[in-house]
């Protein structure tokens, strides 16, 4: 479809296009919607895939090396790095050798929190690799890249644990080498990275192998003690099977002598159910021994039955799995990218991303837009993302993205929503343009 960009159009069209707008808007608010395209879960239908984690373990809740999953510890090593059935999943999801992970509890985010701590109060490469006693001694904070528009939730790690973040852009293949390669000769504060690698949140690109390659040698080339931390939480998320393809960091890292610097996470969080799953860090033995280390403090071990539930559960048939909730959520995608395409192309105010899996899809508005877009959907009653969110201290330097989810709402919900949200795009942008042609010398 060609159409005229909204900028080519003359003042008194861009006028009677707002009006017709907002008339249009009018009538949406007095329809009363309650429309929610935030949250990044799965839907119900989603989680009723997971059902037959129930039950499964039918009395038998002996693992595969003879532990008895119901009591506290195991046969070697299983207490606390995870029964072996269980860090076989967690190897199929990460593309490792089970030995080469620790399965834990039911959140990531907690483990990538654990070794966050670790890297900065205890030293993840030995006493003196201490980031707390190197910020001291410099006066200067810690600081991690964090590749924007990025996930909240990492930036909320570093806030708690006072590490600074410093953005880098993100591009279709991954965030932009040049820049990062920059920063870290220039600043050996920066510390680490933060890394969605498949089906980033929010943009939803894989990362290409030279990306991979290169990420997996910044501990080589950034001041000491860099830590990448690989957070693959949709790494088997994909809408069409076979799986896309990701390089494998950690053995590029082998291979450029990084290993011990990549910590690699992932859950089943958005495979069985999201409060109740299992997480995954791989790494090298000597991370993996450092990180074994702290959770001899903090725990007898983790849920050892429903690790057993989940490998039982998915064991053979995780494909086939993924493949039943891409089936799910495929069509809300569409209806998504369907609405921005119909309403929005051509008229240069906004682009938007084109995932082949993962949660999210991510818009950028014409600068400056972001938040008034944000706020007028939620006058009609429909509830985005906060604008900002997706950037270290909620704060988008130049206002425009916007992160849709579409996995929970049903597929008429995100019709509506779609609508208004397109509308506002149009509106927002339209008053815009009329505003700086008023105020043009
Ligand atoms: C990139 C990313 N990492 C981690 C998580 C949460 O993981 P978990 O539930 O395992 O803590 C999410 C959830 O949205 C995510 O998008």
């Amino acid at each position: 479809m060609t159409r005229t960009r909204l900028e080519e159009h003359s003042a008194t069209e861009l006028e009677s296009l707002r009006d017709q707008l907002n008339a249009r808007l009018d009538q949406l608010r007095g329809a009363g919607l309650s429309l929610d395209l935030t949250r990044g879960k799965p839907a119900p239908d989603q989680l009723d895939l997971s059902n037959g984690l129930d039950g499964i373990l039918a009395g038998d809740f002996v693992a595969s090396d003879g532990t008895d999953t119901r009591n506290y510890g195991g046969r070697s090593g299983t207490a606390l790095r995870g029964i072996p059935e269980a860090r076989a999943l967690g190897g199929e999801i990460l593309d490792l050798e089970p030995d080469q992970l620790i399965a834990g509890g039911n959140s990531s985010l907690n483990l990538m929190y654990l070794v966050i701590e670790t890297a900065l109060r205890e030293g993840l490469w030995g006493p003196d690799s201490r980031w707390s006693d190197e910020a001291a001694r410099s006066g200067t904070p810690v600081r991690m890249l964090a590749p924007v528009p990025g996930y909240d939730r990492h930036f909320t790690i570093c806030q708690h644990a006072g590490i600074e973040m410093v953005n880098v852009p993100m591009t279709d293949s991954g965030p932009d080498i040049q820049a990062i390669e920059l920063l870290v000769t220039e600043d050996p504060m920066i510390k680490g990275i933060w890394c969605v690698p498949k089906y980033s949140n929010p943009t939803g690109c894989i990362y290409s192998e030279p990306t991979v390659e290169a990420i997996a040698g910044l501990p080589n080339r950034a001041g000491n003690n860099f830590l990448v931390i690989w957070d693959n939480a949709y790494a088997v998320h994909d809408f069409e099977s076979p799986r896309a393809p990701l390089a494998n960091i950690l053995a590029s890292a082998q291979v450029q002598g990084t290993e011990a610097h990549i910590a690699m996470f992932a859950s089943t969080s958005k495979i069985t159910f999201a409060g109740a799953g299992l997480s995954f860090l791989g790494a090298s033995e000597a991370l993996l021994l450092v990180i074994e280390e702290q959770l001899r403090a903090m725990t007898v071990g983790h849920d050892k039955v429903n690790q057993l539930r989940h490998a039982r559960f998915l064991h053979g048939r995780l494909e086939a799995h993924m493949q039943a909730h891409a089936n799910l959520i495929r069509g809300k995608f569409d209806a998504v990218l369907d609405h921005l395409d119909q309403e929005l192309s051509g008229l240069g105010i906004a682009r938007w991303t084109r995932p082949r899996g993962g949660y999210f899809v991510s818009v950028d508005t014409r600068p400056g837009l972001a938040r008034r877009i944000v706020a007028l959907a939620a006058e009609v009653g429909v509830a985005l993302t906060p604008a900002g969110a997706t950037f270290p201290y909620g704060r988008d330097p130049e206002d425009r993205n916007i992160r849709i989810a579409p996995t929970f709402p049903d597929t008429l919900e995100i019709e509506a929503a779609m609508e208004v949200f397109t509308l506002c795009v149009r509106l927002a942008a339209t008053e815009q343009i009329i505003d700086e042609r008023r105020s043009a010398p």
